[in-house]
């Protein structure tokens, strides 16, 4: 009887999506047989706001193009006037009043800034990653944006990439998961409703395995490496409904992504079933040329054919589509498909029943920066910081005596809001003085001193100014003795140090890869001095990507991983470094000792000879070790867990029976405290070469003092699976081995045979 009500309603759904969807193919039917060829075309074409851009090309003479329908949609405008205004020139004089589609940049938050996506996914907590772009979609859709350009889920193996803060880490099944999330959280479960976004996933693909870590650089990737390692949070992504693709500036096995006709149509369409619409990166059909594919009317009709439905700024589909039409290069019905589905995502967004919906300055006022809103930053911020050191339990800091806060960091609101936030909200950020005044209260003496610049490097100093609006460019150099000789003053008066340091917000992200990855000589320097008062210092790191932290690690009794932790960034640390909150992040990219190392990721496949100290001739370094300072799934807690040996409920398994794992977790310690428990699993032996561990399942559990909890995980056949050499997605019977543990190195083990 279940089974039938379950059927029924099924089915019920089932033909409401056919009635909608008919609908909408009859209403573009109309209208497209209404519309003129340029003005098909004119929908292909996404146009700057000229606010900001990342490219050297920037849109002219709008107001004419919006007048005669040859804008599609437009992108990162901020003033909601602007929009309003652009909006009424395409719905009230455009020959057929077709509305814009208005796309931003809404990365991690509109105005209420949550931590960079890289520490977001140190969380580990699928919830709050979802509800972090549901609180983004609610502020953003207030102002104007039915469409953002999140999420980026590039797996990212290279922390010299300074996009790898923009994404969730090395790991392909947690940035699956994370990607889900985050579409979930922007799209909801109608996109039609007037606080909902479309997402837009990028950058598809491989853009993360940029060689040598330099942005916009080439890949090459075997097609196994594409379909184990990089391409699954893309998938995920497309089948959690996302409404759009965003294509990468790399080529993919020689052909840039944009003009792919294997990834944008064969993968992405046809075996995926991606039923939305494909949008270039910013002037990336242009940037076919340069990548030798020829001049803009040839790469402009390689993309429309290879399934790019929407030209990012370049204006190479709104020049030249039309020549290519009469010269038979490209076909009416390939300019057709890419604007019916430019035109169905309008309509999926409810922009043809109502233009106006996401511009609501009622709600523009009173949604953005709520104190709820806030509250959830706070949250967010304070659980993904990651505590990489604890000695003699410096941490937690009582609320009271006088706290020297030190470094070029410790007071810059710019820099705890991270890469891509410029929809305003940044004088509501709180720095790491901040924090401390307001969540130590009266009873804390909290002083501050620069200490030092960012760097002295003067190339670095001319290269690393931001070019977003609102990120600060950076200073004039002071002169270091006199920085310096202030901040040994001021932590003369402290009981305690908190040096603040790592990165300026505009080191990381787009165009800001870097070579070397340490902290700043004149901040090393800084640290040093601190240090040598003898004086307890906590080192506070603010930054982008994963550094290399070999000396800090060895001489600092206490590091907190902070990120750029967004609006409530300060606030966020001072309640971990007072033990308000205790703190549960891990991290999901490997820090490795030195750049040497790149690419260190944990999921690796082993060598025919397997690092041995002892043995010469096997994988290794002969100046450093192989191992990373803190490895993947890293993270530690005020108080300590304890994991006991594993039970498995068998050790023998056949076809589709489930495996339970079971352990006890103790908290040993004496605070409350969250740990997320890790399963890895290896198949020592298959068909082809396994990686020597991998990420399949995890569970955040919270413990009282001396609480103990049996905990079970199941894992099935899914967990096993992946891509032979036919590309073919499959479990192989075999012996398997079970990781259980708090990080990608400490584990326990046990081992099962699994039969088809
Ligand atoms: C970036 C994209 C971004 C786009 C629009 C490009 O330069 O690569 O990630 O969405 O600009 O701002």
């Amino acid at each position: 009887m279940k089974k039938l009500g379950l059927f029924i309603l099924l089915l019920t759904v089932f033909y409401k999506i056919q009635a909608q969807d008919e609908k909408m193919n009859l209403f573009i039917d109309d209208l497209m047989n209404k519309m003129t060829l340029e003005e098909k075309i004119g929908q292909l074409n996404l146009t700057t706001s000229g606010g900001f851009v990342t490219g050297s090309a920037v849109n002219e003479k709008t107001h004419l193009k919006l007048q005669s329908g040859q804008i599609g949609g437009m992108l990162n405008a901020l003033s909601l006037t602007a929009m309003k205004a652009s909006m009424d020139i395409a719905v009230k004089e455009s020959p057929h009043h077709i509305p814009l589609l208005f796309g931003m940049d809404v990365i991690h938050g509109y105005q209420t800034i949550f931590p960079i996506p890289l520490a977001m996914s140190c969380l580990w907590d699928m919830d709050l990653v979802e509800k972090s772009a549901r609180i983004a979609a609610q502020e953003a859709t207030a102002n104007g944006v039915a469409w953002t350009y999140s999420p980026m889920v590039d797996i990212a193996r290279d922390p010299r990439w300074g996009r790898i803060a923009e994404g969730a880490g090395e790991d392909p099944w947690l940035g699956a998961q994370v990607a889900k999330a985050l579409v979930k959280g922007y799209q909801g479960s109608d996109l039609s409703l007037d606080n909902t976004m479309m997402a837009c996933v990028k950058h598809f693909a491989l853009y993360g395995a940029a060689e040598a870590g330099r942005d916009y650089n080439t890949v090459d990737m075997s097609k196994i490496t594409m379909y184990n390692d990089y391409l699954p949070p893309y998938k995920a992504a497309v089948d959690a409904g996302a409404g759009s693709v965003m294509t990468s500036f790399n080529v993919i096995d020689c052909i840039p992504s944009s003009g792919n006709h294997w990834l944008l149509t064969e993968l992405l369409r046809n075996q995926w079933g991606f039923k939305g619409f494909v949008v270039t990166d910013y002037t990336a059909v242009n940037e076919m040329i340069n990548h030798g594919m020829g001049d803009l009317q040839t790469v402009s009709a390689l993309a429309l054919k290879a399934g790019t439905d929407m030209d990012m700024v370049g204006e190479g589909f709104l020049t030249t589509l039309k020549k290519s039409l009469d010269e038979g290069k490209i076909s009416i019905k390939d300019i057709d498909l890419a604007c019916r589905r430019v035109l169905e995502a309008k309509y999926k967004l409810g922009l043809f029943t109502d233009p106006y919906r996401y511009m609501n300055p009622d709600r523009a006022k009173k949604d953005v920066l709520t104190p709820d809103n806030l509250k959830a930053a706070r949250e967010i911020a304070m659980r993904s910081m990651v505590l990489l050191k604890n000695d003699k339990q410096i941490l937690p800091f009582k609320k009271s005596g006088t706290i020297a806060v030190i470094g070029p960091l410790g007071n810059s609101k710019a820099d705890m809001i991270g890469t891509w936030a410029f929809a305003g909200g940044q004088d509501k950020v709180s720095t790491v003085v901040d924090g401390l005044k307001n969540i130590g209260g009266n009873s804390v003496n909290i002083l501050y001193a620069k200490g030092s610049e960012l760097t002295d490097n003067p190339v670095l100093l001319k290269n690393g100014s931001s070019f977003f609006p609102g990120q600060k460019k950076e200073e004039q150099i002071a002169s270091s003795e006199q920085l310096l000789k202030e901040a040994l003053a001021t932590a003369g008066k402290a009981d305690v140090i908190v040096a603040v340091l790592g990165e300026s917000s505009s080191w990381s992200g787009e165009a800001s890869s870097m070579s070397d990855i340490g902290i700043q000589k004149v901040q090393q320097n800084l640290l040093k001095a601190l240090l040598g008062t003898g004086k307890p210092v906590v080192l506070v790191l603010v930054n982008g990507r994963p550094m290399t932290l070999p000396w800090e690690n060895a001489n600092i009794s206490a590091i907190l991983e902070a990120w750029a932790g967004g609006t409530e960034a300060g606030n966020a640390v001072a309640s971990i470094l007072f033990g308000d909150y205790n703190p549960s992040g891990k991290l999901t990219t490997t820090f490795p000792i030195s750049v040497g190392q790149i690419p260190l990721y944990y999921n690796h496949k082993n060598t025919g000879r397997p690092m041995d100290p002892k043995n010469k001739f096997t994988s290794k370094y002969l100046d450093i070790s192989n191992d990373p300072v803190y490895p993947f799934g890293y993270g530690m807690s005020y108080t300590t867990f304890e994991y006991s040996d594993i039970k498995l409920s068998k050790t023998q398994l056949k076809g589709d029976e489930k495996l339970t794992t079971s352990f006890t977790l103790t908290n040993n310690g004496k605070m409350a405290g969250e740990e997320v428990v890790q399963l890895y699993i290896q198949q020592p032996v298959a068909s082809i070469s396994r990686p020597v561990k991998e990420l399949k399942s995890f569970k955040k559990v919270l413990l009282q003092p001396g609480e103990k909890k049996d905990i079970n995980i199941e894992i099935g056949t899914s967990e096993l699976k992946f891509y032979n050499s036919d590309l073919k997605y499959d479990w192989e019977p075999g012996d398997f081995i079970i990781y259980i543990g708090t990080n990608s190195r400490d584990t326990k083990s046990a081992k099962i045979n699994w039969v088809k």
